[in-house]
């Protein structure tokens, strides 16, 4: 049994009230639930964190070296341009996958930038609540190899 992270960054604790058309109507306890039903059916723990503080998210990317086999991480918009927390993923040795509701590569020209994406083993984005899911069972099959 191996613990899983879950990471959710900034605006993400406004789910379901924020910009519904883009990024549904699920709440972020919603999605925590599949993911953490997902988790389990998979033989493995969910930890989840939400902050909309850059450093918070560095700390328990830190406080998982040694501790979480893989992290799940959907930085909201810390994605486009925090560099900091590209280098405390690239520090971290365990299975990493960026996760995003909707498909920021359709949107924005400055959301088609990713600064975490080249530290992360994979890349989930666009399947919105079905997209937690999907993370976790990428996560459990890496981990099953
Ligand atoms: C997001 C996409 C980001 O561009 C945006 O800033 C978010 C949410 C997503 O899940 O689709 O806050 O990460």
């Amino acid at each position: 049994m191996a613990t899983i992270l879950l990471l959710s960054g900034p605006n993400l604790n406004l789910l379901g009230e924020r910009e519904p058309e883009v990024y549904g109507t699920a709440t972020l306890a919603d999605l925590v639930e599949v993911a953490t039903r997902t988790a389990v059916a998979r033989g493995h723990d969910l930890e989840h964190l939400q902050s909309n503080h850059e450093g918070s998210l560095i700390d328990a990317i830190h406080a998982a070296r040694g501790r979480c086999a893989a992290i799940i991480v959907n930085p909201g918009a810390f994605t486009h341009y925090a560099h900091a927390i590209g280098d405390a993923l690239a520090a971290y040795d365990g299975v990493k996958i960026e996760l995003h509701l909707s498909n920021p590569h359709a949107r924005e020209p400055w959301r088609h930038r990713s600064v975490v994406s080249s530290t992360v083993t994979g890349v989930i984005a666009g399947f919105g609540a079905g997209g937690y899911r999907l993370a976790v069972e990428a996560v459990a099959d890496r981990l099953a190899e």
